[in-house]
């Protein structure tokens, strides 16, 4: 079968890696793809979010499978177009998308469902937003409610910087149509965990657990970012923990969408802060976790095509998945000043040092080819994975990679996978 990935980040090398081991798989397209998945795939110029020049290019090329990454050619209904022309798709249709397109949306449906989140209200009007944030206090969180490319949220330690981010998203409309609603929720306190499911719209498929590193900096300070690394499992979902993300969030939501209409079907990915024994629901997407993806898919042996092939076939309840029981643990290289302004094209050397490591793999996200060298072309740049008999071990060999790699700026948080190292210490 051949099949086309949608994407260029390091979720999509991940998904192209894996795919690439299924004997099922005849070729790779990548669109647009980057230089990693150019080792591996045909890449092809059609960006990521034109869904019409992307369903022309399948039906051309004969494909089997199309497998969406990003949330944008979701939410734009990249996979209603492809049924329409008869094109098989792995991803929700728009109007399940909705779930990651609209917090207001999301919000809404989990408190008509009473799935365990943070309380809110919803607002357009500055002053009525104001007024709720003088009654709640701080600290508080303010949230555009279209898609941002994850700076839509706003975590704000005190009343006034919460009102200037309510100002930001109404008045000044920093982010556009996706800010003429905000949402002002209740601060969350605890460990965070994501949450990630295959879902055909019946079966909820888990893959083990992960846990993001979203702040920028070491000791989780800084700006919020795409994230700086991830590992598997996260020890902080206990099995009490896990049996409420199943049984309290996913199986809920999924019975919810069903009967708002928007059936759900593709990846389910539940952002959950997890404080005192009990999970709660920060946020879902609906599709990989980036950089979630790269050690997830590292601990899949089962084939991902027959998984998506299930899914997109309504027969996921047929399917077990075959996990390496091995921890894994993804450093996330980036562009120094990301994720805020920074250069490209700064050439990378030392991947062919780093690719001898055992048991790493090195995914490329922001990467390009320039006269046959390596450059730099976006904010996440590498996210070196390591497979390890312990999350320690794991940690090590990433590192050892990751030193071996190098360009002017290049940064990278030292201190991936810490918690899940101090939590199976108190184990
Ligand atoms: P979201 O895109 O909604 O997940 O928000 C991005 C990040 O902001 C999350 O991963 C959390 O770190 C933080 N965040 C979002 N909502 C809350 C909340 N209610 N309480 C505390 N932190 C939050
Ligand atoms: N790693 C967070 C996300 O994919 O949204």
């Amino acid at each position: 079968m051949k099949i086309l990935v949608v994407g260029s980040g390091g979720r999509e090398h991940a998904l192209v890696w894996k795919l690439k081991q299924s004997p099922l798989v005849e070729m790779i397209f990548c669109a647009p793809g980057n230089a990693g998945i150019a080792s591996m795939a045909t890449c092809v110029d059609i960006g990521a979010d034109a869904v019409d020049e992307l369903a022309a290019f399948a039906k051309k090329e004969g494909i089997g499978l199309t497998v969406v990454g990003p949330e944008v050619p979701l939410s734009l209904g990249i996979c209603d177009l492809f049924v329409q022309q008869g094109l098989r798709v792995f991803g929700p249709s728009q109007k399940a998308a909705i779930l990651e397109g609209s917090k207001v949306f999301m919000k809404d449906l989990l408190r008509k469902y009473k799935i365990p989140s943070a309380f809110y209200e919803t607002f357009t009007n500055s002053k009525e937003a104001h007024q709720y944030i003088n009654k709640i206090g701080a600290p508080v969180v303010i949230k555009a409610d279209g898609l941002a490319a994850g700076k839509g949220v706003i975590v704000a330690q005190t009343v006034a910087e919460a009102k200037e981010a309510v100002d930001l998203i109404l008045e000044d409309k920093a982010f556009g149509e996706a800010g003429s609603k905000v949402v002002v929720e209740e601060f969350l306190c605890g460990e965070e965990a994501s949450f990630i499911a295959f879902t055909d719209g019946k079966t909820v498929l888990p893959l083990p657990t992960s846990q993001d590193h979203k702040a920028a900096y070491d000791g989780d300070q800084g700006p919020n970012t795409g994230g700086m690394g991830a590992y598997s499992p996260a020890p902080v979902v206990t099995e009490d923990i896990h049996r409420q993300a199943m049984e309290k969030v996913m199986l809920p939501t999924i019975a919810a969408m069903a009967a708002e209409g928007r059936p759900y079907k593709g990846m389910l990915y539940a952002g959950l802060m997890i404080d005192k024994g009990e999970a709660k629901v920060l946020e879902f997407n609906c599709r990989f976790g980036d950089p979630e993806a790269q050690p997830l898919l590292m601990r899949l042996e089962s084939d991902l095509l027959d998984i998506l092939n299930a899914v997109v076939d309504d027969r996921l309840d047929q399917v077990e998945l075959k996990i390496d029981p091995r921890p894994t643990v993804c450093v996330v290289m980036a562009a120094g000043g990301y994720p805020g302004g920074y250069e490209k094209g700064k050439v990378i050397s030392g991947l062919d040092d780093a690719a001898r490591h055992q048991d790493v793999f090195v995914f490329h996200a922001g990467t390009a080819l320039n006269n046959g060298q390596v450059v730099t072309n976006g904010g996440r740049v590498l996210g070196v994975t390591a497979l390890g008999n312990s999350v320690a071990e794991a940690i090590d060999k990433a590192y050892a990679a990751v030193a071996d790699i190098s360009w002017q700026d290049c940064y990278y948080r030292k201190d991936i996978g810490r918690k899940a190292l101090a939590r199976n210490e108190v184990k």
